[in-house]
């Protein structure tokens, strides 16, 4: 690749050097090496730049320096109050604890295509209707592209300034002189330091390149937001290593064919975690998703074979969720486990303790389990609903209407306790579901059916009753 490096407009780039410092132990090396010497660990080596002799303090001016630094009494330190500044959406401003903090330094991950660029553009876009200029700056599609988004989503406004650029120098450059209150970069992995020998995408350009505009941001207390790419498996493809760097890290969920996402803070200096967003995804961009039931439930509440209703926790956020199973005869071919919304590994153990504890054999079946809506839960109260469902195909019979379900399944069948009993079953009341089983919370005034395992909330539904004499038999 050949860098343009006159467009940074720097004369002592040339004396800079990189070197490669294994993650694991610290070993330096000046070549990459694809075990360290060391720890003989693999892959482990990444790229550094070596800070340049005038950055580096002068021995002489060592003493001043130190001494400048005096401790401040506690009791002097103003501003507990974090000022925020608002977006126009309540559900981006909820997420963050009540607006951004001015000079902040956030990340957005999430999967291609989940609507990570719709989002910032939106939040870049309101800054700019409040007054404070925004700059978007985009190394993965051209201002032709980004254009064409703003005209669709009517967010064409003065004081939104967009820049099409991957050299985190240039990048760096044009935010000194702008002087953006927000900048937006999209996304981190296209971004490179010109100076470094790996890819962009690689743990030592998304670092260096990261490092270089948050300390940029933070000398001229400009709010940044970063993109960051994530993989199938849910894992930070290279900006894993920025968590500790920025100040919030937000996670962007949901199937690229449903429309509802889920917006959540693994990382909050500013907040607590336990609040998520909840938006959906239509030709204007994200919207507010106001009323979440309307996407969560399918549309008619008549009883239907092979679904129950959950009542979720997403952080501090009741949801009543629907759980759809499919088991289906497959006496041809190895049987199938198909999960969407929820963890493969958790429905794997749910059908061993359907088999083990309830006698239900499922081992020519397949079994298909989906949330509907799109959402993704990791709550482990998805579990009774889940096993419920699945038991309601098998048997061809369908869970009563206006019942909803919450708990977590234990290794022997027993149903465990969750938090927030109460808060779910208020949620659920409040959408009309008047029969809510779940766990007992140890507490005397109950509001639910308490169920002790999932073979007594089985039996309450006749889920099982033919299945009773198989199991008494082993
Ligand atoms: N005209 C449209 N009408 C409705 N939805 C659209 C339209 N154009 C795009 N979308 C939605 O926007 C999504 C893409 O959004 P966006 O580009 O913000 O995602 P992204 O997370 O930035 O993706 P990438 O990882 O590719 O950068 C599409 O998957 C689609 O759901
Ligand atoms: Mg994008
Ligand atoms: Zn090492």
């Amino acid at each position: 690749m050949v860098y343009e490096r006159v467009k940074t407009g720097e004369t002592s780039l040339t004396r800079q050097k990189t070197k490669f410092v294994c993650a694991n132990c610290g070993y330096e090396s000046a070549q990459w090496l694809g075990r360290c010497p060391l720890c003989e660990q693999f892959n482990t080596m990444v790229e550094e730049l070596v800070a340049p002799l005038e950055s580096r303090p002068k021995k002489r001016s060592m003493r001043a320096v130190v001494d400048e630094s005096q401790p401040i009494p506690s009791t002097e330190l103003k501003g507990t109050v974090v000022p925020r500044v608002v977006s126009g959406s309540a559900e981006w401003d909820r997420v963050l604890g009540g607006g951004m903090v001015p000079g902040s330094t956030i990340i957005v991950a999430g999967e291609p295509g989940v609507g990570k660029s719709t989002l910032l553009t939106q939040v870049a876009a309101q800054m700019a209707q409040k007054g404070h200029k925004a700059l978007y700056v985009s190394g993965e599609e051209s201002p032709h592209q980004l254009a064409m988004r703003l005209e669709r989503l009517s967010l064409i406004h003065s004081d939104l300034l967009v820049l099409g650029e991957r050299n985190v120098l240039a990048i760096s450059n044009c935010l000194q002189s702008v002087y953006p209150q927000i900048a937006v970069i999209d996304s981190i992995q296209s971004v490179f330091h010109p100076l470094l020998t790996s890819s962009p995408g690689s743990v030592g350009q998304v670092r260096e390149s990261a490092a270089h505009l948050i300390r940029i941001a933070k000398e001229s207390r400009m709010g940044l937001l970063f993109i960051g790419h994530v993989t199938k498996e849910g894992y930070l493809a290279g900006p894993k290593v920025l968590e500790h760097m920025v100040d919030a890290v937000l996670y962007l969920e949901g199937e690229a064919t449903a429309p509802v996402r889920l917006l959540r803070a693994t990382k909050n200096r500013f907040g607590t975690t336990g609040e998520v967003g909840l938006f959906q995804m239509t030709e204007r961009g994200l919207e507010d998703l106001t009323h979440p039931d309307q996407w969560l439930l399918s549309a008619s509440q008549e009883p239907k074979i092979g679904s129950a209703v959950a009542l979720i926790v997403e952080g501090r956020r009741p949801l009543v969720a629907e759980v759809q199973a499919l088991v289906a005869s497959n006496t041809w071919s190895g049987c199938r486990r198909v999960a969407t919304g929820v963890d493969i590994g958790r429905l794997l153990m749910l059908i061993a303790v359907l088999e083990k504890h309830l006698g239900c054999s499922l081992s020519n079946k397949d079994v298909y389990v989906n949330v509907v809506g799109g959402l993704r839960i990791r709550e482990t109260a998805i579990d009774l609903p889940i096993a419920l469902a699945i038991l309601s195909s098998r048997s061809d019979r369908p869970l009563p209407a206006g019942t909803a379900f919450f708990g977590e399944v234990g290794l022997s069948g027993e149903v465990r306790p969750v938090s927030q009993g109460a808060l779910r079953v208020r949620e659920g009341r409040r959408l009309g579901f008047r029969h809510c089983i779940g766990p007992t919370d140890g507490t005397s005034t109950v509001d639910w059916t308490t169920v002790a395992d999932v073979r007594q909330a089985a039996e309450m539904f006749h889920l099982i009753g033919a299945n009773r004499t198989t199991r008494r038999r082993d």
